[in-house]
């Protein structure tokens, strides 16, 4: 197994393993390193089928079910993300990590491209971490203290940007107003880093402030969680994976293939309570 750092900020490709085998117990523990140190894997020229891609994923814990989108009708835990060509939005097509509205949030995420537009819809991934260590003391020292709300009332209520795909089908739209409390920063449970923890698709606001202070808050920190000097981007061919950290990343799924298909199939590992 070789490891090639993508950018200077997160990520890094992975060569020399087949996914679709048995795994060994060491194999699984080096990328679970690598997973630590670089919050975002890439490897490439896979060849996974559902209960392949189900079996790789569940190395790294329990799989979870997506509570507004329906999923693979033969394999519930596989979320089919497709655009079809008369979309006018995509799923994940703006920064954000994924499902924060739930109490425990997933861990991470395992995407493994089947169909892929001719050029476009590349996927960017931005270091939390990165964003928390370029704060100032003083800032750091505000933003321990507080609590964010969390909602997927945004995205999956009646209307919601999530709810436009053609193809993927959303439900339980009248559950998605429920909120969740996190702490705006968190510490990752295995490497131990403090990481910057809200994000533009499901922050709501901040506990404890006037709408107009949280407001001028959170868009202080969306900018900060997603400067460019802290993402790398991901271009994808058939048979690509990305498996990201959700404790430590933000990502953000381009649409720029208006009117071409590009179909990949999700899994998502079960998470743990941000502290
Ligand atoms: C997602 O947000 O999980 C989708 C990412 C992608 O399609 O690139």
């Amino acid at each position: 197994m070789e490891i090639y750092r993508t950018t200077g900020a997160l990520g890094a490709e992975i060569t020399g393993v087949d996914l679709a085998e048995d795994l060994s117990d060491t194999t699984v523990a080096e990328i679970r390193a690598a997973f630590n140190e670089h919050h975002v894997l890439f490897f490439r020229g896979q060849h996974l089928t559902p209960v392949q891609q189900i079996a790789f994923g569940r190395r790294f814990g329990e799989l979870d079910t997506h509570p507004f989108v329906e999923g693979n009708e033969m394999y519930p835990e596989i979320l089919d993300v497709v655009t079809d060509p008369e979309d006018v939005a995509n799923f994940g097509g703006g920064w954000h990590t994924d499902v924060t509205f739930l109490p425990e949030p997933d861990l991470g995420s395992i995407l493994y491209a089947v169909e892929v537009p001719d050029q476009g819809g590349d996927t960017l991934f931005a270091n939390q971490h990165a964003a928390y260590d370029a704060m100032s003391d003083g800032l750091k020292a505000l933003l321990n203290g507080l609590e964010a709300v969390h909602s997927a009332g945004p995205q999956y209520q009646e209307g919601g940007y999530s709810t436009r795909s053609k193809l993927m089908k959303t439900k339980n739209p009248d559950l998605a107003a429920e909120t969740v409390r996190h702490p705006v920063t968190r510490t990752h449970p295995e490497n131990g880093r403090k990481a910057l923890y809200v994000n533009r698709a499901f922050t709501t606001g901040i506990i404890g402030m006037y709408p107009h202070e949280s407001a001028a808050l959170l868009r202080m920190l969306h900018d900060q969680t997603t400067r460019e000097a802290f993402t790398c981007r991901f271009r994808w061919e058939p048979g690509s994976v990305a498996m990201w950290d959700n404790r430590s990343v933000q990502h953000y799924a381009m649409f720029d293939y208006a009117g071409q298909t590009r179909h990949m199939r999700r899994v998502t590992i079960k998470g743990d309570k941000p502290v």
